[in-house]
């Protein structure tokens, strides 16, 4: 509509009058709000930004392809990819600790973050000047003291603070004033996807906190394709009522690798596989979450696709806690 395009006008002139002629690195994770930051600086300033995005090799099926055709591929915009998989593998090897794995994850981002953004900093002119960020609203609100609040740390999360100062950059926030509500029309508003822009939240440590102990690529293979069976028949299901989608109906949903194995028989052979956990969720803040009910010829399809498809896992169980006193994530 014309409020957003007016929105998008003002902001792309600020953009420009506050960055001028200089150039920008913003880190593309994939999720939406560095999605729609780097959709609208782009949309303001086009090739002057350059897109840093560090795969860990702990994203979703075809995640990092997707994230390439999108931003590369559609808006032509500069993105570096950065293939990090091995390096976060090797120093998760061994690791099974959850608060180990994160700070594993969380501190080697940034390291390699920062070592492809120093390389665009230089010192001659035309190094980058500036650092973008995603921030939004409620970012703001809590780093402004709520969080602090918390004595005990339940879980730690992935967090790139102090990053421009450590790289010498100017920081460049064009979503800061906004709710996630109104970043998600922004992104549609620019031309992203709305399934992209509408996705459920993925947490910074990606698959490493869903595979439960210790992290392996043969454990992230099999859950990447039981996740995407899990998901794309989430979409497929309408409940009749609401006409809506299963996946719009929850909140939050994804599948958990529990690396231990049980029997099973397929055709006329003894199986010996791993077993998957489903998670689906209702809420509103994600403080306190029920599980959802999601409608049994639902769970029968996904778990027959994923035991059939799947060669590797051979059980598919649902998760009916809430939280609390369960998390979200299981680790
Ligand atoms: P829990 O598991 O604490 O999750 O109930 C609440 C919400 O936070 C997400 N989450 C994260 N998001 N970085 C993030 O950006 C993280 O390290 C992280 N850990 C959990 C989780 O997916 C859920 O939406």
């Amino acid at each position: 509509d014309w409020i957003m395009k007016d929105h998008i006008a003002e902001a792309v002139e600020q953009i420009r009058a506050q960055v001028g002629d200089e150039e920008v690195i913003l880190g593309l994770s994939g999720g939406v709000d560095s999605s729609v930051a780097a959709a609208l600086i782009h949309r303001a300033i086009g090739d002057q930004l350059t897109c840093v995005f560090v795969d860990h090799g702990l994203l979703r099926l075809n995640e990092g392809d997707m994230v390439m055709d999108m931003f590369a591929g559609k808006l032509h915009a500069k993105v570096i990819r950065v293939d990090a998989s091995d390096l976060f593998l090797g120093k998760l090897a061994g690791v099974s600790d959850p608060e180990a794995k994160r700070k594993i994850i969380g501190g080697e981002f940034v390291t390699v973050f920062k070592q492809e953004a120093a390389k665009l900093v230089g010192t001659g002119a035309k190094g980058a000047k500036w650092l973008a960020q995603g921030t939004i609203y409620p970012d703001v609100i809590e780093s402004g003291g709520a969080k602090s609040k918390k004595a005990v740390t339940i879980k730690s999360h992935h967090n790139v603070g102090g990053l421009p100062e450590q790289l010498g950059l100017k920081l460049l926030e064009p979503l800061r004033d906004l709710f996630k509500d109104e970043v998600r029309e922004l992104g549609v508003a620019l031309g992203l996807p709305p399934e992209m822009v509408y996705r459920h939240p993925f947490p910074g440590p990606g698959l490493g906190v869903r595979i439960l102990g210790e992290v392996k690529k043969e454990y992230a293979d099999l859950l990447r394709r039981a996740d995407a069976i899990f998901i794309e028949e989430l979409r497929n299901f309408r409940d009749e009522a609401t006409g809506k989608t299963w996946y719009d109906l929850t909140s939050q949903a994804f599948t958990v690798f529990l690396p231990v194995k049980s029997v099973g028989v397929m055709g006329d052979g003894r199986t010996y596989d791993y077993v998957v956990a489903l998670r689906a969720v209702q809420t509103s803040d994600f403080m306190t979450a029920d599980w959802a009910e999601l409608p049994y010829a639902l769970l029968k399809k996904v778990s027959s696709r994923i035991i059939n498809e799947v060669r590797g896992i051979n059980r598919v169980t649902y998760d009916v806690s809430s939280k609390p006193p369960a998390t979200i994530e299981w680790e």
